[in-house]
Formats: structure tokens, C-alpha cells, sequence
């Protein structure tokens, strides 16, 4: 691990970022699957993040204007539950949401944000400490999905530490990764933290189609990034005119997204040579939706009671306040 301190930069990075080689290896392995897969934690390159963030700006996304509701109309409940701990936000992108959290909470004096997109989180970070004097932002760049080991922050030590995970970010996880992924985080939140989650809602296919497939595009154009991004970094040859995009409510209880191959082709990445049918698709994300008491009980398999939780007038989406036990 390597902890940069940039002297332009209030920040401090701790760079826990996986090589390229991780990269290669994990893209390699889930394209070679007999359903093709693309691991949705590279979807976040420089363009991939501002493609995120113009997603969440969509009509059709309900997903971040109704979590902003939630947390604005809840936040002074949050912040007297929250106290003068230490919030840590797991895939914290443009840190936009944890700034309704800090304008109810003057008293908060760290933010650690986390995420594998190391620019974009080194320069959310920086916007924060501008906006918040006497805040103390941390960057730490890892891949949340992994055990994450902390480096000793004097920062962190003896506080009431509070993770934060909004988005529904959770959803791009197997329900069985859900528990380890909450166990993960107990980790770092222990001896007596909480944790702050967003989770989106079951709901019609009818609403959740147009979500992750967009009128204008926008969509897919975050998806096919991967294949601009697979190009650029690991020398392969998609032709983005011979792919398009689709996503459709599986009824098991996630929306999947999926390039789709427009022909019969091969693909070549490095040395290896990979054929795609016409029609194939590459799955790159799915999103489950769960009902409040399901995903509870995944809580609760993890070792996490329930303080509160919040839902929208709609029922569209809901944020649970959760603390060890
Ligand atoms: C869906 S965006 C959510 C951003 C923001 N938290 C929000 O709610 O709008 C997911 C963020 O998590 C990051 N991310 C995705 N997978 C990750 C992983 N495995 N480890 C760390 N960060 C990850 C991405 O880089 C991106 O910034």
C-alpha cells in the first residue's frame, strides 16, 4: 500500500488500487464464461464516472432523486444518530449525497471516501475539504468487494465510525456476496459502528426497465465504455458499431444489463482470440431489488440490527440506519 500525500492536495490517498494485470485477469475470466461477463466495478474509468453521474440526472432514474429525498428529509434524525463519528462511504464517486449528510452535521469532523476510481475519488475529496473547511477527507482507492485492511489512521482511532453506502450500490451483489460484503464492513466499523445504506425497492418492470435503458442513451453508453475501456487499456478490438445494448427485469429479482453482439465475431485481446454469436449477450451488471424485511434479514445474517429505516411516499426506494450487534 502506498500513502500519497500531494502537495497541491489537502488529501491524503492511501492507494490500495489493483494493477493491471488484476484487470486483464478478471476481464479474461468473465468474458470466457458461457455467459459472458464484464466485472461492473471497471465500469468506473474517467469517462465511465461521468457517464454514471449524467445517468443520475435521467428522468427515467428515479433511483438518486429519490435517495436525495430520503436523506434530506431525514437528516437531522441521521445526523443525531450519526454524532461526532467518522463517516466512511463505500463507492463514494462524486461524494455528492454525503454533502446533505455534512450541511446537517457541522460537528462531523473526517470523511473517508472509498472507491476504485482513483481520480474521480481524489478529486471528489478535494471538492469536499474546499467546500468544508475543517473537514479531514481520506481517500483510500480499493475494491470494496475484497476483505479491506485500514491502514492505522490516527483519524479513525477510538471514534465512532459510521459507514455510508448509498446508491444501491449493494444491489450489483449476489444476495450471498451481500452478507460477505456486510461482514467485510463490520471490520472496519467495529467495536460499535453503523452503517448507513441505501437499497432500491421491488417494483414494476414497467419502471425498471426505462432505469437502466434510457430514452437518450445514456445508458448505454456507460455500458459500452467497457468495451472502449478493454481497447484502450488492455489492447483489444471491439468495434462499438457491431455491439448495442439491453436491459431486462430477470423475475428472479434483478434488472441485468447486457451488451449484445450485433454479428458473428472474434474478438482479439492480447493473444487470446474471443467469439462472440450474433445475438450473444455480455452481461455487464445486474441489480437485485429487495423488499425492506429481505434485505433485513440479509442484514441480520451479517450480524446487524435495525435502528431505523426510511422509505418515499412512492415506496420506490429505502435507506436503512444499522448498527452491529
Ligand atoms: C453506482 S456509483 C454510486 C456513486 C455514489 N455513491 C452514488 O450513490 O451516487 C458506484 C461507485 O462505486 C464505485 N465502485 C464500484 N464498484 C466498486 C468496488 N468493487 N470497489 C470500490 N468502489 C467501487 C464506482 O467507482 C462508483 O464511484
Amino acid at each position: 500500500m502506498t500513502a500519497t500525500l500531494n502537495l497541491k492536495s489537502p488529501v491524503v490517498l492511501y492507494d490500495l488500487h489493483p494493477p493491471l494485470d488484476d484487470f486483464r485477469a478478471e476481464v479474461l475470466q468473465g468474458l470466457r464464461q458461457p455467459q459472458k461477463t464484464f466485472p461492473p466495478k471497471f465500469l468506473y474509468d474517467k469517462r465511465g464516472a461521468e457517464l454514471f453521474d449524467a445517468i443520475c440526472t435521467l428522468d427515467e432514474y428515479y433511483l438518486t432523486r429519490t435517495e436525495i429525498s430520503i436523506l434530506q428529509d431525514n437528516a437531522a434524525a441521521i445526523a443525531m444518530l450519526i454524532g461526532d463519528g467518522v463517516l466512511i462511504e463505500f463507492g463514494s464517486g462524486s461524494s455528492q449525497k454525503v454533502r446533505i449528510l455534512l450541511d446537517a452535521m457541522p460537528q462531523l469532523a473526517t470523511y473517508l471516501g472509498l472507491d476504485i476510481s482513483k481520480q474521480h475519488l481524489q478529486e471528489s475529496c478535494n471538492r469536499l475539504v474546499a467546500d468544508y473547511p475543517g473537514l479531514e477527507a481520506i481517500a483510500v482507492c480499493t475494491d470494496y468487494t475484497q476483505p479491506i485492511a485500514l491502514p492505522d489512521i490516527p483519524a479513525l482511532r477510538h471514534k465512532h465510525k459510521v459507514g455510508f453506502f448509498p446508491g444501491s450500490s449493494i444491489g450489483n451483489l449476489e444476495p450471498a456476496e451481500v452478507v460477505q460484503f456486510l461482514r467485510n464492513v463490520s471490520v472496519l466499523l467495529e467495536p460499535h459502528g453503523d452503517l448507513l445504506i441505501g437499497v432500491d425497492l421491488k417494483k414494476s418492470k414497467e419502471i425498471l426497465e426505462p432505469a437502466y435503458d434510457d430514452a437518450l442513451g445514456i445508458s448505454a453508453a456507460f455500458a459500452l465504455n467497457a468495451l472502449v475501456r478493454m481497447n484502450r487499456e488492455l489492447g483489444s478490438d471491439f468495434d462499438l458499431n457491431n455491439f448495442t445494448y439491453t436491459a431486462v427485469y430477470n423475475p428472479i429479482g434483478r434488472i441485468e444489463m447486457y451488451i449484445i453482439s450485433l454479428m458473428d465475431q472474434t474478438i482479439h485481446l492480447g493473444d487470446q482470440e474471443l467469439e462472440f454469436r450474433a445475438g450473444e449477450r455480455l452481461r455487464t451488471e445486474h441489480s437485485y431489488k429487495y423488499t425492506v424485511e429481505e434485505f433485513q434479514m440479509l442484514a441480520a445474517a451479517a450480524g446487524y440490527g435495525v435502528k431505523s429505516v426510511w422509505t418515499d411516499p412512492e415506496h420506490l426506494f429505502s435507506l436503512h440506519y444499522l448498527h452491529l450487534i
